[in-house]
């Protein structure tokens, strides 16, 4: 593990003590996919931002094993239904609208029980910033309370995160599971105001239309209303399994498109993330462009529900700001390591039915899994590399740990270490997470 030392040279950051991080790092940038740096020194102020130049009392902490340690930028998980988390792993034997209504409305169903949303929860807060998620998209479900109980959890940890309580007013098969048109755009206001009220730091509401199925125009409206007057990101689903798309298609036949009903409802914008894509056109992806609305590859639920393989190279190429998600748990992982392994193994699969497509290289993967994802969520201006007056949003990796699933050989480099975690790591590698420059792996109860 890490060594920790103080020292009294260098300074700055104003109030509380600043950090100097010594050792390598790896991360991307606007022109590169992976940009490596050994043996560096990253500042971090007393509020918790990187900088450069210091000018008071410094603690300086080094990694200790130079030659199996270094830091990479946190990752964002762009889509994740928190509340999924409960039966990940399991109930993976249905397609999308039948693995719905038969396995997750009435597992989302249990949320309006306060104790069982704790438990579950702070499960899913712990595990993923075990996994090294700093920042998360979660979908919670209709439920306001417990909705809010995720924010506070959230906030505990110390984890980034939008949280987003579900809107839904149309369920033909469950329908115990909905919510009425008036009572949906009621509570999402509540929502919003008590979670803004709490103040948190690094958790705000993101409006959660489930998807174009589960909500009748009038709610649409009235969410991307809502979002509009109060500036906020916005999330769904879209174009994930064909019969889905063929019935939103059946919904709204004024609508040219998937993504036109999204648009006419004013529910896409520059804050905008969409799960999945897989069955888009290349015109709804110029509409993607022209709105810089984002899209979350979620490949191991894609793969897990069979709904389709997403052409990530056709998405890049159209300029549309991209990340990745678990998708818990129509993903049956929780760790985006997965998500960057499946993203690569999905588009080397669409390789060999079409032999010029370029696959996606595990560095661009890297990219899409951090600096990626905070472009998706409109927060690049704060995370996603370790850029000078970004937040320090981190994860200390050691792929020599006892117990290391991963095997250091002379010669390795940086680059192999890296793509070595990448491919073999897991949460056993990730040694510490920072968020905002505080350190919240390990766990305040696992000490
Ligand atoms: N579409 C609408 N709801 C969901 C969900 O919970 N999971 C997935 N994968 N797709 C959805
Ligand atoms: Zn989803």
């Amino acid at each position: 593990m890490s060594s920790s030392s103080s020292s009294s040279s260098g300074g700055g950051g104003g109030g509380g003590v600043a950090r100097v991080y010594r050792g390598a790092f790896a991360h991307s940038t606007r022109d590169s996919a992976l940009r490596v740096l050994t043996d560096c020194v990253l500042g971090v102020n007393a509020r918790g931002k990187e900088s450069e130049f210091y000018t008071g009392s410094v603690e300086v902490r080094v990694t200790n094993d130079r030659h199996s340690e270094f830091f990479m930028p946190g990752m964002v998980d762009t889509h994740i239904h928190a509340s999924q988390y409960a039966y990940s792993g399991t109930h993976l034997d249905l397609p999308l609208l039948d693995w719905l209504n038969i396995y997750t409305f009435p597992l989302e169903s249990r949320y309006e029980d306060l104790d069982f949303a704790k438990d579950a929860y702070t499960k899913v807060v712990k595990r993923t910033l075990r996994n090294g998620t700093t920042t998360a998209c979660y979908f919670a479900t209709i439920h306001t309370e417990a909705s809010l109980l995720l924010g506070e959890i959230t906030d505990y940890f110390g984890q980034r995160a939008l949280i987003g309580k579900v809107c839904m007013d149309l369920n033909p098969m469950v329908p115990e599971y909905k919510e009425l048109t008036e009572e949906s755009k009621e509570e999402t206001d509540r929502f919003i105001t008590e979670l803004l009220r709490k103040k948190y730091a690094l958790v705000k509401p993101i409006v959660t239309p489930r998807f174009a199925m589960s909500c009748s125009s009038a709610l649409l409206s009235n969410l991307g209303k809502t979002a509009r007057n109060n500036d906020l990101h916005i999330q769904s689903h879209i174009s994930e399994n064909k019969q889905e798309v063929q019935f939103v298609k059946a919904l709204f036949p004024e609508c040219k498109s998937y993504t036109d009903v999204y648009v006419k409802h004013g529910l896409l914008t520059s804050k905008t993330v969409m799960a999945h894509g897989c069955h888009l056109t290349d015109e709804e992806l110029e509409t993607f462009h022209e709105k810089g609305a984002a899209l979350s590859h979620c490949p191991n639920s894609n793969i897990s529900l069979i709904s389709g393989l997403l052409n990530v190279r056709n998405v890049l190429n159209h300029k549309v700001k991209l990340g990745l998600g678990t998708d818990v748990a129509g993903g049956y992982s929780s760790s985006m390591l997965d998500a960057i392994r499946k993203a690569v193994d999905t588009s080397k699969a669409l390789c060999i039915q079409d032999a010029q497509l370029q696959p996606l290289s595990y560095k661009e993967a890297f990219r899409l899994a951090t600096l990626g994802g905070s472009e998706v969520l409109s927060l690049d201006d704060c995370l996603g590399n370790f850029e000078v007056g970004k937040d320090f949003d981190a994860l200390r990796v050691n792929v020599g740990v006892p117990g290391s699933p991963i095997d250091v050989f002379p010669g390795d480099d940086l680059e192999v270490l890296l793509e070595k975690f990448l491919n073999l790591g897991d949460d056993r590698n990730i040694v510490e997470v920072y968020v905002a420059g505080k350190r919240v792996v390990p766990l305040p109860d696992s000490k």
